[in-house]
């Protein structure tokens, strides 16, 4: 039995970083985790996984569709399937490797294997109980399940068996017109899948800005992906390796079907805390499954704490990391704290979309005076050189101060340029403090300026 200040259970990025965190404060940490490399969902079957997939295929569609037009001329690529899971899990490899080098630097315990919580101030894995100060539930989420849909991740699969689809699916219908559905099926649309998203909603993903919903929308269109909105899925059957969807039309109930050679069931995640015991413990869960914390992370029950997806709020690795950061922090004596009111999300298909803050719709909600800076990629050189002037990068800002309050992006490289804005706003800023920041010329990130200026005086280049 070994003992420890703090024992974090799960390795995924709120769980590692934490522990990390914790280790570098001072603190002897170990991080329990059962898979065979360290990194959770994220690294072994999510975030990284799905970019280095988004990237290939990326770079065909670009090959595909604009080599030739900068005097790239010749055989466009073909697709070697497994060379290019190959190269996904070797990408997959290079980060869950990292992250057990990272381990070994700061001197966290990796302790191997499932843990559970037999009592506060105790982790069991396998055979062994070790003692904890402190401890941490870092556990994450899984798929959530949808009733008449069973998964057997060949034919109907979650996120976890669409990276790892044994060929390229002639046909592809994805459930859920979310982040994960429109990522992937943004993968197998550019390897020549005929790709269906049917979504519950009447838009694609839902508390995203309408008017970058509908653009993103009609631009994955344009790219081959159909989409039935307003449909219910009501299940889904398999005959002879082919799946069939039966929905039903909100609006009429009307009933329809369509089949594919794969599903993708992508209509959210849900907490994953099973195994560890927390009903013995007395551990609150919310009606949603998600465990119960205060401002500090804290469960009821002493000495326990969680984060990330396992808790409330949006299910994004970087959430988790911040809040990882936090309680590692807390537990060192220091004063963090998360702002959740600048929680960027991105969306990684192409073009990217980058969001934070407040959306129009939320401002008008809250009966709030704001005013928009937009400004269209069109204008902006460097896109136009790049074959990308698709998109708009448009700034909420309060009518009366200015003060920033929201930005979407969707274009080139939104998921890196949203973060000026997030600085911006963690500083307080007015859209005028954008505007006045000289920005290198040509980048994509003259496009933020520019929206920035038309929260004021105007746009040069529109
Ligand atoms: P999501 O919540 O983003 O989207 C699920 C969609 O399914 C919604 O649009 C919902 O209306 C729809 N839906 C629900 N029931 C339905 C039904 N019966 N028929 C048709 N449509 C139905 O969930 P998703 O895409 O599964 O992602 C799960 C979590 O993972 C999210 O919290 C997401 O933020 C996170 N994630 C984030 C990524 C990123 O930041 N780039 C990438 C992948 C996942």
């Amino acid at each position: 039995m070994a003992s420890y200040d703090v024992i974090i259970i799960g390795s995924g990025p709120g769980g590692y970083v934490s522990a990390i965190r914790c280790a570098q404060l001072g603190l002897k940490t170990a991080c329990v985790e059962g898979r065979d490399t360290l990194g959770g969902t994220c690294l072994n079957v999510g975030c990284i996984p799905s970019k280095a997939l988004l990237h290939a295929t990326h770079m065909l569609h670009e090959a595909e569709h604009n080599f030739a037009d900068m005097g790239l001329k010749g055989k466009t690529p073909s697709v070697d399937w497994d060379a290019m899971l190959a190269y996904k899990d070797k990408t997959v490899g290079q980060n869950t490797g990292g992250i057990e080098f990272l381990f070994k630097k700061n001197k966290v315990d990796w302790l191997k294997g499932w843990g559970s919580i037999p009592e506060a101030g105790k982790v069991k894995v396998g055979d062994e109980v070790h003692e904890a100060k402190h401890i941490i539930i870092a556990t994450g989420s899984e798929p959530a399940p949808l009733k008449g849909v069973d998964v057997d991740e060949e034919t109907v699969v979650t996120s976890t068996g669409a990276l790892k689809l044994k060929k390229i699916p002639k046909s592809l219908v994805v459930i859920g017109g979310g982040v994960i559905g429109l990522e992937l099926g943004s993968v197998y649309a550019r390897l020549g899948s005929e790709v269906t998203v049917v979504e519950y909603l009447d838009a694609i993903t839902p508390g995203q800005d309408a008017e970058v919903a509908r653009q993103f929308q009609k631009l994955l269109t344009k790219q081959g992906i159909k989409f039935v909105l307003g449909a219910a899925v009501q299940g889904v059957s398999v005959k002879n390796k082919k799946a069939t969807v039966s929905y039903k039309m909100r609006k009429d109930d009307a009933e329809a079907e369509i089949t594919a050679d794969t599903v993708l069931l992508a209509t959210g995640r849900r907490p994953f805390t099973d195994g560890l015991g927390l009903s013995d413990l007395g551990v609150a869960l919310s009606d949603r499954g998600q465990i119960e914390v205060d401002g500090s992370y804290k469960t009821n029950v002493d000495g326990i704490y969680a984060i990330g997806d396992a808790i409330k709020g949006p299910m994004l690795a970087h959430k988790a990391e911040d809040e990882g950061m936090a309680v590692a922090e807390m537990l060192a004596g220091q004063k963090p704290h998360v702002n959740y009111s600048v929680i960027p999300g991105v969306i990684y298909t192409h073009p990217e979309v980058g969001s934070v803050g407040e959306t129009e719709e939320t401002l008008k909600k809250a009966g709030r005076a704001y005013k928009v800076g937009k400004f269209p990629f069109l204008g902006n050189a460097r896109a136009k050189a790049n074959h990308a002037g698709d998109g708009f990068v448009k700034i909420l800002a309060d009518k009366e101060t200015d003060r920033i309050l929201g930005a979407h992006i969707i274009g080139p490289m939104a998921g890196d340029l949203i973060h000026e804005i997030c600085v911006a706003m963690e500083f307080g800023a007015a859209a005028e403090d954008l505007a006045r920041t000289c920005h290198a010329h040509p980048t994509y990130s003259e496009a933020v300026r520019e929206a920035a200026l038309a929260c004021g005086d105007g746009a040069i280049h529109a």
